[in-house]
């Protein structure tokens, strides 16, 4: 008898459409590396997002800006590799598009054939159209990002919830619908007010996915780093850790270091 192989439907830009259609809310996590990815894939995430945030995260800049077009690239081809279901999503890092929709381009081909991802997410609006058209015009899917995009921060000044005000809200929500017409897949809303996501995603056919944006988005994203609770110091109110990991994993490794000093590791039955 043969064994019966479990086919694996895959997460593509469609499926995305049609669970925003339906109603049903889609899970995004960020990813770096090819272990973790293994994980959160088989967890059964919808979208993982090869972030810029591993500038932060596994890099240990202040900022998203350092990070380069190559590491992005390396970081993507480990979560590639990973991957059986979800739709894998890179962000192009600061540099790397604004400004030159030529060279925007050719950092999103890059990503897609030295990488293999799916997809690609750029932060902004109208400043940016020349870079998504162009890019969507190979035939790459982009997810946009409003609100807070972390690559602007030095014009921000602060990393405080975005769009409060009327004309700021405006923008946010010409730009939704402009990034809707010229063809991105999803837009993710970062740290804006939960009533000013509600109306956007209600008056798009596109999801949102927020992060800090509130409960009405089509779905939620958070950096995998933050909701397992290895990043200590950062506590903002939309995050919710599911493991305190930095405590678990310094827990373990004083134990190992005290089982090494006492001689109890390796024991008998852990040697040759
Ligand atoms: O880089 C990142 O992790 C992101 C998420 C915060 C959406 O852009």
């Amino acid at each position: 008898m043969s064994a019966i192989k479990k086919e694996i439907k895959r997460v593509t830009t469609h499926v995305l459409q049609a669970m925003k259609a339906r109603g049903e809310k889609i899970s995004m996590l960020t990813a770096y590396d090819y272990s973790m990815a293994t994980i959160l894939d088989e967890a059964g995430v919808d979208i993982l997002l090869v972030g810029d945030s591993a500038s932060n995260v596994m890099a240990g800049h202040e900022t998203t800006l350092p990070i380069t077009l190559d590491q992005m690239i390396y970081h993507a081809q480990s979560v590639v590799r990973a991957v059986k279901r979800a739709l894998v999503v890179v962000d192009l890092p600061f540099g790397s598009y604004q400004g030159n929709s030529r060279v925007a381009l050719e950092s999103a081909i890059r990503i897609m054939k030295e990488s293999g991802a799916h997809a690609v997410k750029l932060e902004g609006g109208s400043e940016i159209e020349e870079s998504i058209k162009r890019i969507l015009s190979a035939g790459v899917p982009v997810m946009g990002h409003l609100g807070l995009t972390p690559q602007s921060i030095y014009k921000f000044g602060t990393y405080k919830v975005r769009a409060r005000e009327q004309e700021e809200a405006q923008k946010l929500k010409e730009d939704s619908k402009l990034l809707e017409e010229i063809g991105c897949f999803a837009i993710v809303l970062e740290k804006i007010p939960a009533v000013l996501t509600k109306e956007v995603s209600k008056n798009l056919t596109i999801p949102t996915i927020g992060i800090g944006g509130g409960k009405h988005a089509d779905g939620q994203v958070l950096v995998v780093h933050d909701m397992l609770g290895i990043t200590k110091e950062f506590q903002p109110r939309f995050l919710r850790r599911y493991l305190e990991l930095f405590d678990m994993i310094k827990g373990a490794a004083q134990q190992y270091i005290a089982d090494v000093k006492s001689g109890d590791f390796p024991n008998e039955t852990e040697q040759y």
